[in-house]
């Protein structure tokens, strides 16, 4: 199939690089470098999103801050996957009149998959006019254009004009991790399943270049990163929209290739496309982690069928079998909606017997939430909200003693952990994962951050393990 996508020429977004010069330009006789505020909801895609907002906003000579009091331009990151997302972001967004009003020069953006719904920007254009900038995931490549007509006429502008989407190479990227990246390998989703508005806010699905994604991958490793994790709405239809015969394990497969001390991981997968040449090429592959992240959504066929997500429990069942058979000690994970449109106890039952039957390291749960203009907002919906929390309470109660159980297993074992971060708890001052993403406190010297570890476990919780480091001096010699 020919490529689809439209590309953004090199041309436009060296134009958006000179906006980025001429407000570096303003910014640098000032007495001190002004501050930027980049706050994020929802998916890895924004957060790698924002790495690239934070990209531009390096460039134009902007340092970054966590407190809005100080921030001379704040943008928040949005979410519309579901309305509690939607209302934590209304309620904050509500919150900066406070801050504009002690400092009128402020800029306030607003941008993410909230803002590609008509009915969101025209609530924000409406009710909240100390919102200077909003705009949707397709015009993000135009954020320095946009910022600099604000600087300069101070009108407010509104960018969410529907597309079916583009890709934009060459715009600049400020990581927030030095150890763990994201890569995205595509955009968008085609796969509408009806609960969903990401088709809707996202555009179709187009495919970076391989060549672009390899070089990253290669510049990502040789900078020492540890981990890299190769983004998608659904990584399994990697290829299908460009002209090269390519598809996700042959990507998969030429990561790997990459020289490097790192693992691969990736997300998100449909399991009506995950393929056993995709397992095949994860078993062949040494720096592919054991790890795969495969919602499954609900257990009743006729709930997937009302999903369209193009599987049976089944069939579902049949995939994790086959990937065990070749990945023993894969590390399972999965999203679960709770209370789909009709969805009956009765049927929900069979989403416990998933549970039981594939018994996932952990969970991803949800109470649907209804997403005005998909098709799910239209059926009926009989069920109450008590009913609705009763059985997401048994999903929890449930996942919790089998995420307990499997954690439990790994105490007395030593395992290779990347060592990711360190935190407040001076017990377990370091945080680590395992290669199955299974998280670990430890305690050592924050010096280990971003390098590789034997940990043995001591104990477990439903949450975490927790362990201690594996002395790497030689043992004393017996005598
Ligand atoms: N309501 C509840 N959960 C949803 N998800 C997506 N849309 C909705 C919705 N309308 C969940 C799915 C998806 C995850 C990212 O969010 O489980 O896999
Ligand atoms: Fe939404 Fe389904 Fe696409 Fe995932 S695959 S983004 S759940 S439509």
């Amino acid at each position: 199939m020919k490529r689809t996508a439209t590309l953004i020429s090199p041309e436009e977004i060296a134009l958006q690089r000179e906006y980025c010069t001429r407000i570096l330009e303003m910014n640098q006789p000032l007495p001190e470098k002004p501050l930027a505020f980049v706050d994020t909801y929802g998916c890895q895609q924004n957060e790698a999103d924002s790495e690239r907002l934070r990209g531009y906003l390096d460039e134009m000579g902007y340092g970054f801050t966590q407190d809005e009091n100080a921030a001379a331009v704040i943008i928040i990151n949005t979410c519309a996957v579901r309305e509690h997302a939607e209302l934590r972001v209304l309620g904050n967004v509500g919150a900066l009149t406070h801050t504009k009003r002690k400092n009128p020069n402020q800029i306030i953006c607003l941008c993410g998959c909230m803002m590609q719904e008509a009915h969101m920007a025209e609530k924000i254009k409406q009710s909240f006019r100390h919102v200077d900038l909003v705009f949707g995931p397709h015009a993000l490549w135009r954020f320095p254009e946009f910022l600099w007509r604000i600087h300069t006429r101070r009108g407010r502008i509104f960018e969410t004009t529907d597309d079916p989407g583009s890709i934009a190479e060459g715009i600049p990227v400020v990581r927030q991790n030095g150890v763990k990246a994201w890569v995205s390998v595509m955009y968008g989703c085609n796969n509408f399943c009806t609960y969903c508005v990401v088709p809707f806010v996202r555009g179709r699905e187009r495919s970076r270049a391989p060549g672009v994604i390899l070089d990253e991958i290669r510049e990502l490793a040789a900078a020492g990163y540890k981990e890299i994790t190769l983004l998608g709405q659904n990584v399994n239809s990697y290829g299908k929209d460009l002209e090269e015969n390519v598809d996700f394990a042959w990507l998969l497969e030429r990561a790997n290739e990459v020289e490097g001390e790192f693992l691969l991981r990736f997300m998100t997968s449909h399991p009506k496309d995950a393929s056993q040449g995709l397992f095949e090429t994860m078993a062949r592959c040494e720096k592919v982690a054991p790890q795969l992240h495969l919602p499954v959504q609900a257990g009743n066929d006729r709930v997937l069928k009302a999903m369209n997500r193009g599987y049976t429990s089944a069939g579902y069942l049949d995939l994790v079998s086959r990937l065990r058979a070749l990945i023993p000690n894969i590390v399972l994970t999965s999203d679960i909606i709770v209370g789909f449109p009709g969805e009956t106890t009765e049927e929900f039952e069979d989403t416990l017997e998933i549970l039981k039957r594939v018994e996932f390291d952990a969970l991803f749960t949800f109470i649907y939430s209804p997403r005005q203009g998909t098709p799910a907002a239209k059926m009926d919906d009989p069920a109450s909200k008590e009913e609705k929390a009763a059985n997401f309470q048994r999903l929890i109660d449930l996942q919790n003693e089998i995420s307990a159980r499997k954690h439990a297993a790994y105490v007395g074992k030593t395992v290779r952990c990347l060592i990711d971060g360190t935190s407040e708890d001076p017990r377990n001052n370091l945080s680590a994962r395992t290669a199955g993403n299974r998280l670990v406190h430890v305690s050592g010297d924050p010096s280990l951050v971003g390098s590789y570890r034997d940990v043995t476990i001591t104990h477990a919780n439903t949450w975490a393990l927790f362990g201690e480091l594996r002395s790497t001096e030689p043992m004393p010699a017996e005598t």
